[in-house]
């Protein structure tokens, strides 16, 4: 039997990278986080002065180079949005899609994303759903970033991170091409009251049960 495929899916800041990434090592399997070749293609269009509402990404899609998705400037709030805007547009999808369809075809894989297991994986032998509450991605978003804000600005702050969150989820689940939606298949983890290592635990016990 080939090597397994796991998909990881659900909306902004659910911990899904974590997850993946720790899943990965821990069944030592190949980890692909797929926002970043949409953060990659956005930052692009940014930096020549496209404009990633109204201009197609598709050729940065097919020139995208592995040394793109290691810039540390994908993870700043404008490349966030240009992300979510490029993702909208079908050619840059197609392009994407050989590019992971090839990363797990051999030795099998993890990838994090919205659309693994309803369009790029739809047999994967696991298919996860990972979220929760909008407050409580926005106040672990926060948290992960460089805080400054006095204790005063720090609700104000979570709530921009929220609206933020929020925009972004309801973009990418209302787009025509390839929605963020929970696969019919798909088991969900609500990760409110849990902790990374909770999440992991019981990511691995649904695999377990699957494999
Ligand atoms: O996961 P991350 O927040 O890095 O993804 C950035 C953006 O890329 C998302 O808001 C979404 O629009 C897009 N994306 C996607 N399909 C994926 C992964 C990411 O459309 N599989």
């Amino acid at each position: 039997k080939s090597p397994p495929v796991i998909a990881v899916d659900g909306p902004a800041a659910a911990g899904k990278g974590t997850l993946a990434r720790c899943l990965a090592e821990s069944l030592n399997l190949p980890y692909l986080d797929t926002g970043l070749l949409y953060r990659a293609v956005g930052r692009r269009m940014l930096d020549e002065r496209l404009d990633p509402a109204s201009q197609s990404g598709e050729q940065l899609a097919l020139s995208l180079r592995p040394d793109d998705l290691k810039r540390t400037d994908l993870r700043t709030p404008d490349v966030d949005r240009a992300a979510s805007l490029v993702a909208r547009d079908q050619a840059v999808r197609q392009a994407l899609v050989h590019i992971q369809r090839a990363f797990a075809a051999e030795r099998g894989g993890v990838l994090d994303g919205r659309d693994i297991g309803t369009v790029i994986f739809p047999d994967a032998d696991v298919k996860l759903y990972i979220t929760a509450s909008a407050r409580t991605r926005a106040e672990r978003r926060y948290m992960q970033m460089a805080g400054t804000e006095t204790e005063t600005n720090r609700d104000a702050a979570i709530s921009e991170v929220e609206a933020a969150l929020i925009e972004r989820d309801r973009a990418d689940a209302t787009r025509a091409a390839a929605p963020l939606r929970m696969a019919d298949d798909a088991v969900r983890i609500e990760t409110d009251n849990l902790n990374a290592g909770q999440v992991l635990a019981e990511a691995i016990r649904i695999v377990k049960s699957v494999l």
